[in-house]
């Protein structure tokens, strides 16, 4: 499904020639420890979504009514409660036909009345998402398109325009979904928002679009039976101790992620907040940088290649030879592109992606190569699981908690004062 290299070289080799071999191996040997004994407890929960779960059936219902009643989708939530969601879907962006979905996750007016302007209260329906059901972004939007669609024409039942995920409890927007009698999803207790994506969090956004839950979970499944047969070899054991030794040794303060393949733009967001909210703590932490090849070759390439070698380069890449369209030989030659004569577009990607690699390399970057065979379901799902385990494995390694955030809720707690100020 997919592998990764270092180029021509073995990895282990790259760490001898910078004399890291004993820093890696003990990173390699914490990791391996700490891999087996979430293998004994058959994983943490979010990679845990089976697909034949009993979710199953409750996902496929939901996205059923929303398919049947609307044309388009909005999907409120924000972080962990939308980025994995945008992620998976961008597979769908091509399906004529179907539902048109809609994320705005940052609080923006002028986007709110925009969106407003454009869809019909008639045929939107809304999916409200927040583990916490206290988010103030999602609330605040929440109310303004329940005041937008109760102006407009609308269901004889106004519930009916909603549907909610949320933990079960008492809280703010299940309180709102119950009164709505709208139906109400339950979040799992036991995944935090930004290791959602397989849950109904991610999963409901996908049925909608007509993309396979199953095949996203079988993907992760697969990843995660590689995990816990042999967790040295797998992917993000490896790539959690490399980063650690990297960081502690080699000053690499930076983790780029450049995937050759724009519906996979969404996903560098994803895991920028995957890795930031999750690793950013007490001091330590690496910073994330999300590009897209080739075109970020054209805005930021200049600085890897030349800034400071601060970055841990992973390319995704799809190996696209004879992919997409075809150059016409005689055009081509006519204006003395003979290089591009016959070769797709498929081919000109691939090769622009090796060469970047080669330059980086030749610089003295690390690069990692993750190749996946076909841009599916299937191997998203398993990048999905494969970067959420090596985050935990590296926050492991850090000494770090990969599930909190308490340095962002300060600031949650004084928008919520500031907004009870307002004079108006
Ligand atoms: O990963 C996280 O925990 C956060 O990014 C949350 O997903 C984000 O703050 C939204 O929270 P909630 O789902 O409670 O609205």
């Amino acid at each position: 499904m997919f592998s990764y290299s270092f180029g021509d070289k073995s990895f282990e080799t790259l760490l001898e020639a910078e004399g890291l071999t004993a820093a890696f191996n003990a990173n390699l040997e914490k990791a391996v420890t700490y891999a087996k004994s979430l293998a004994a407890s058959s994983l943490l929960p979010f990679a845990r979504q089976a697909s034949d779960g009993p979710d199953m059936a409750p996902i496929a219902d939901a996205a059923a009514r929303i398919n049947a009643t609307c044309d388009d989708l909005v999907v409120l939530g924000t972080g962990g409660s939308s980025l994995g969601a945008q992620a998976a879907i961008a597979l769908a962006r091509f399906n004529k036909g179907k539902v048109r979905i809609h994320t705005p996750d940052s609080l923006c007016p002028f986007e709110m009345d925009l969106l407003f302007r454009e869809l019909d209260t008639r045929r939107t329906h809304v999916l409200a998402v927040s583990k916490s059901g206290t988010t103030a972004e999602t609330l605040a939007q929440l109310l303004a398109c329940r005041a937008w669609i109760e102006a407009g024409e609308h269901a004889a039942n106004l519930g009916d325009h909603f549907t909610f995920i949320t933990e079960p409890g008492k809280r703010p927007l299940r309180t709102y979904g119950e009164k709505l009698g709208s139906p109400i999803l339950d979040h799992p207790t036991d995944v935090g928002g930004r290791f959602s994506v397989l849950t109904n969090v991610g999963m409901l956004p996908v049925a909608v679009s007509g993309l396979s839950v199953k095949s996203f979970r079988e993907g992760a499944e697969e990843v995660c039976d590689d995990f816990i047969k042999n967790p040295g070899a797998a992917t993000a054991v490896v790539g959690a101790a490399l980063t650690q030794t990297l960081n502690e040794h080699k000053g690499i303060t930076q983790v780029l992620i450049m995937p050759y393949a724009e519906s996979l733009r969404a996903f560098t967001r994803w895991h920028g907040q995957l890795w930031a909210e999750s690793l950013g703590k007490d001091g330590l932490g690496t910073t994330p940088i999300r590009a897209v090849g080739p075109v970020d070759q054209h805005s930021q390439l200049q600085l890897f290649l030349d800034g400071p070698n601060d970055k841990f380069c992973t390319f995704v890449t799809i190996p696209s030879y004879g992919k997409g369209p075809r150059i016409d030989p005689a055009e081509a030659k006519a204006y003395g592109l003979d290089y591009m004569a016959g070769r797709t577009i498929g081919d000109t990607v691939t090769c622009q992606s090796r060469a970047t690699q080669e330059t980086l390399r030749a610089k003295g970057r690390t690069v990692r190569e993750i190749v996946i065979d076909a841009l599916s379901e299937k191997n998203l799902g398993g990048l999905f699981v494969s970067f959420m385990l090596e985050t935990v494995v590296t926050a492991h390694l850090m000494g770090v908690d990969a599930f909190d955030q308490p340095a962002v809720e300060e600031g949650k707690v004084l928008t919520r004062q500031y907004l009870n100020e307002l004079d108006i």
